[in-house]
């Protein structure tokens, strides 16, 4: 299965999104409930831009060799540092809801590509249970994304996975500013340093925060324990008219100065967005919508199929940027 027959596949099905060549939230703009930002519909596609600004320097006056893409994270070999967003729910993209379907799908795929899976806890119970579920039949490295609703609510749900073999535990902090959440029951809201440092304490496993889009804000996840913050505006649809991640991620770098794993999303969508990140001092990318495109166009096979695309491209850049493994990657292989 080629990528393109996975886009032309996924046109037929999928709801709200126009499965572009590229994914850069111009198409779907402010398409809120569905993929899209927050009105005006700016943030996705500013995102992408601000990883588009950023060039690649060319370095082929190195000793030639193979690329090497894999990487560690949180204790565990990967084939490259990749995270599949999480999508709480599917509804956004499908009459019917297919979540569970489709983290059993991700999870799969991200299984045969050695590659890490990140998952939502969506709106209904069923999501988490599907989810248990297909981590034992899949065995991926698979994060639950909690989103940020009163803490005794959130540790219920992380002790469904404490004994599971979840890589690690999330939780989402601006999800606070999703206005299609208002309708529902169990309000999620802003988190204080004491919540997060209560939700690290109640588990064993590593524990991340996601929704760091500022220097102040990284140093308060590190402070409240955090293994790992993925530098996130959740794709635009929390608030629009914040910076790209890639222009706040430089300053994140230096100020956590390596006391947390950083891990980057928003916009990114090529091998060459990837060498950029890694580059820039994040220790791995997430990247979500594409993800949503890939299972609507051929399942577990179509996410498979997407990660070899990644893959490929990445090991390319990397080539010619000089690197031959994840830590040659530094900050002179790029442009500002
Ligand atoms: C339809 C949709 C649903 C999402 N649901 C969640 C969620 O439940 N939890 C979460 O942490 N992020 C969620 N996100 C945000 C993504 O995980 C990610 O942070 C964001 O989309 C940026 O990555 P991208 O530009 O690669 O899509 C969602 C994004 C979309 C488009």
């Amino acid at each position: 299965m080629t990528y393109r027959e996975v886009l032309e596949n996924a046109r037929k099905t999928i709801l709200n999104c126009k499965a572009c060549p590229e994914c850069n939230g111009l198409g779907c703009g402010n398409t809120l409930p569905g993929p899209g930002s927050k009105a005006p519909g700016n943030g996705a596609h500013d995102n992408w831009s601000a990883w588009k600004r950023i060039r690649l320097n060319f370095d082929t006056f190195v000793e030639d060799g193979p690329v090497d893409t894999g990487c560690e994270l949180f204790g565990r070999r990967f084939s490259l540092p990749l995270m599949s967003g999480p999508i709480g729910s599917m509804t956004q993209y499908s009459k019917e809801d297919v979540t569970v379907p489709f983290n059993d799908g991700v999870m799969e795929g991200t299984a045969r590509t050695g590659t890490i899976d990140c998952f939502g806890d969506g709106v209904v119970p069923e999501t988490l249970i599907g989810a248990l579920e297909s981590m034992k039949k899949h065995h991926p490295a698979a994060i639950p994304v909690f989103n940020p609703m009163p803490n005794a609510s959130i540790m219920k749900k992380m002790d469904l996975f404490e004994e599971s073999d979840a890589l690690a535990m999330c939780v989402v902090v601006d999800s606070a500013g999703l206005s299609h959440w208002k309708h529902i029951g169990d309000q999620p809201g802003t988190k204080t340093i004491t919540d997060l440092k209560e939700l690290k304490a109640h588990t064993n496993k590593p524990f991340l925060v996601k929704g760091i889009m500022t220097a102040k804000g990284a140093l308060q996840a590190v402070e409240a324990g955090a293994d790992g913050i993925i530098v996130s505006n959740h794709g635009g649809r929390a608030l629009a008219d914040v910076p790209g991640t890639a222009e706040v991620l430089p300053e994140i770098v230096k100020a956590v100065n390596k006391e947390t794993k950083i891990i980057v999303d928003g916009g990114i969508r090529h091998g060459v967005d990837m060498v950029k990140a890694i580059a820039l001092g994040a220790d791995g990318v997430l990247i979500c919508r594409p993800f949503a495109v890939a299972w609507f166009g051929g399942g577990a096979e179509g996410v498979k199929t997407y990660i070899e695309l990644l893959k490929n491209e990445f090991s390319e850049a990397m080539y010619m940027v000089g690197a031959r493994k994840i830590t040659d990657l530094n900050p002179e292989m790029v442009r500002l």
